[in-house]
C-alpha cells in the first residue's frame, strides 16, 4: 500500500514529467521551424524520454495499489527565442524538476516509504545527467555563438542522437 501523501506527490510528479514532454515537443517544433533539424530531433527524443519517466511512475503507483490521478497538462509557451535562449530554458526547467524530485525523495524518506525512496533514487541520478547534458549543450552554444557555421555543426551532431 501507499499512503495518501506519497500518492499525491507521485501523481504531481507524473504530471510534471508529462508537462516536460509537452514542453520539449513544443521546443522541438520551434527548432524545426528554424530548420535546425538536429536540435529538433534531440528535443523530440527528450520529449519521449519524459513520457518514459512519467510511465515508470505510473507503473510504480499502480503496483503499490495507489490511484492514478491524471491532471491537465500545462500548455507550453509559444515562443522560445534563440536556440541559446531555448537551451537556457531547458536547463532552468531541468533544475526545477531536480527540485521536485528531491522534495519527493525527502517526503518518501520522512514517511519511511522505502520502496518509493528506492524507486526515486533512479530519478535523482537521472537528474544529474539531465542537468549535465543541458548544461554542456548550453556551454557549447555560448562558445560558438549563433552567427557562424558552428551552430550548424552542433545541430548536425545533436541530430545523431538515437541513431544506430
Ligand atoms: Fe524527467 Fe528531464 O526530467
Amino acid at each position: 500500500m501507499i499512503n495518501q501523501k506519497i500518492e499525491d506527490a507521485l501523481n504531481r510528479q507524473i504530471n510534471l514529467e508529462q508537462s516536460s514532454a509537452q514542453l520539449y515537443l513544443a521546443m522541438s517544433a520551434h527548432c524545426e521551424a528554424k530548420s535546425f533539424r538536429g536540435f529538433a530531433q534531440w528535443l523530440r527524443l527528450q520529449a519521449q524520454e519524459e513520457t518514459t519517466h512519467a510511465l515508470k511512475l505510473v507503473t510504480f503507483v499502480l503496483d503499490r495499489g495507489g490511484r492514478l490521478d491524471l491532471r491537465a497538462i500545462e500548455a507550453p509557451p509559444k515562443e522560445f527565442g534563440t536556440i541559446t535562449q531555448l537551451f537556457e530554458q531547458v536547463l532552468e526547467h531541468e533544475r526545477k524538476i531536480t527540485g521536485t524530485i528531491n522534495a519527493l525523495f525527502e517526503c518518501s524518506r520522512q514517511e519511511k516509504d522505502f520502496a518509493s525512496e528506492i524507486t526515486l533514487q533512479w530519478y535523482v541520478t537521472e537528474q544529474v545527467e539531465e542537468e549535465a547534458t543541458a548544461g554542456q549543450i548550453l556551454d557549447q552554444l555560448r562558445a560558438i555563438g549563433e552567427k557562424g557555421g558552428g551552430i550548424w555543426y552542433l545541430d548536425s551532431k545533436l541530430g545523431k542522437r538515437g541513431a544506430k
